[in-house]
C-alpha cells in the first residue's frame, strides 16, 4: 500500500532529541511527496483526533531543543483495548496510513498494540532511562549523561571544600544505567542500582575506604529504583562514622530538560529518517535500533530490556582508589 500520510507523536517521559527526530521525520517524508500529520499529546491526542498538518517550516528551529514541541503524555487509556479502537478509529478518519511513534518502552508497546490492530506502525525508542533491549541506546540517554555529569561535576567542588560524601540520585525507573554510567563517568565509589544487591555496610566500607585513602570527597551515585533508599543510606552513613559526612542531591526532573547532545541530534535524526524508510517499504511493528553503529530495524515484539550495562559493574569498584 503506498503511503500518502503519515502520523508522527511522542509519548512517554520526554527526552533531549524528540524535536529532532519528528523534524527528521517530517522533512524525509515531505521529501518523499508523504503529508504528515503532528499528533498532539501522545496517544491521549490521537484517541481524540487532536493533530495538525506539519510542513517543512513547521519544524524548522526546533532540532537543537529539549522537551517535544507536539507535548506529550502518559496514556491509561491506549492500556485499554477501547483506547486503542478509538486509536485506530482516528487514524482511519484522518486518513493515516502509517503512523511512527516516539517514546519509551510504555510507548513501544502501544506501538506494538496499534501494529497488531493492523495499522503500519513504526517505534523510535527515546527515553533517558535506557531501558529498551535490542538497541544500544535511545534517544536522550547520552544528553542526560551529559546533565547529570555537569552536575557531579559541581558537587564534587563543594564535597571537597568541605570533605564530604554526596548521594546522587538519578532517574531511570527500574533500570540503573544512568547512575552506573554516570558513576564511571564522574569517578564514583559506588553505583547503588536496582539490579545489583548491596548491604548498606558494603557501602560504609566504600565510604570509609575512600577517607582512609586519602581522597578529599567521595560520592555515590544511587538510581531511584534501588531498593535500598537514597535517605536510607545516608541515615547509614551518619551512624557508621564513615568518615566524610554525608549530603543528599536529587537531580530529578533536570536531567530531562535542556538541549539534545550533538550525539543525540545525529542518533535521533538518523531514525526519524530510518522510521520513513521503514513505513515506505512496507515495514511495520518495527523499532529503529542501534547495533555496533549501524541503525537497523528491529521487531517492537522483542525489545524487553536487557541488562548489558551490568558487565560494567564492576569498574566502579577497580577506579575508585
Ligand atoms: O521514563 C523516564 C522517566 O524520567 C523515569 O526515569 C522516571 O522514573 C519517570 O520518567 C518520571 O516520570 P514523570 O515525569 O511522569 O514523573
Amino acid at each position: 500500500m503506498k503511503v500518502s500520510r503519515l502520523g508522527v507523536l511522542t509519548s512517554g517521559g520526554d527526552a533531549p532529541g524528540m524535536n529532532t527526530a519528528i523534524r527528521a521525520v517530517v522533512r524525509t517524508a515531505v521529501a518523499g511527496e508523504i503529508e504528515v500529520l503532528g499528533v498532539e499529546e501522545g496517544f491521549d491526542g490521537l484517541i481524540r483526533g487532536a493533530t495538525r498538518e506539519l510542513t517543512a517550516r513547521d519544524v524548522g528551529d526546533i532540532l537543537q531543543r529539549g522537551g517535544t514541541f507536539l507535548q506529550t503524555a502518559r496514556s491509561p487509556e491506549m492500556m485499554t483495548e477501547h483506547g486503542r479502537e478509538l486509536a485506530v478509529r482516528q487514524m482511519r478518519k484522518h486518513d493515516m496510513d502509517a503512523l511512527i511513534v516516539i517514546g519509551g518502552d510504555g510507548s513501544m508497546a502501544g506501538a506494538r498494540a496499534l501494529h497488531d490492530a493492523g495499522v503500519r506502525t513504526i517505534g523510535i525508542p527515546a527515553s533517558i532511562d535506557n531501558d529498551i533491549g535490542r538497541t544500544e541506546t535511545s534517544i536522550g540517554v547520552d544528553s542526560a549523561l551529559n546533565t547529570i555529569c555537569d552536575a557531579v561535576d559541581r558537587l564534587r567542588d563543594t564535597a571537597s571544600s568541605h570533605q564530604r560524601v554526596f548521594l546522587i540520585e538519578t532517574m531511570g525507573r527500574n533500570s540503573g544505567y544512568l547512575a552506573l554510567m554516570a558513576g564511571i563517568a564522574c569517578g564514583a565509589e559506588l553505583a547503588v542500582i536496582p539490579e545489583v544487591d548491596l548491604a548498606l555496610d558494603e557501602i560504609a566500607t566504600a565510604v570509609r575506604n575512600a577517607y582512609r585513602r586519602g581522597k578529599t570527597h567521595a560520592f555515590i551515585m544511587v538510581a531511584e529504583g534501588a531498593k535500598l533508599g537514597i535517605g536510607e543510606v545516608a541515615a547509614h552513613l551518619d551512624a557508621s562514622a564513615a568518615g566524610f559526612e554525608p549530603r543528599i542531591t536529587l537531580l530529578g526532573h533536570v536531567q530531562r530538560g535542556g538541549p539534545p547532545s550533538a550525539f543525540d541530534r545525529l542518533i535521533a535524526t538518523r531514525f526519524g529518517v530510518a522510521a520513513v524508510d521503514a513505513v515506505t517499504s512496507g515495514e511495520s511493528g518495527m523499532m529503529t535500533a542501534l547495533r555496533s553503529g549501524v541503525v537497523e530495524l528491529t521487531d517492537l515484539a522483542d525489545i524487553a530490556g536487557d541488562r548489558d550495562h551490568l558487565d560494567a559493574y564492576e569498574l566502579i569498584r577497580t577506579l575508585a582508589r
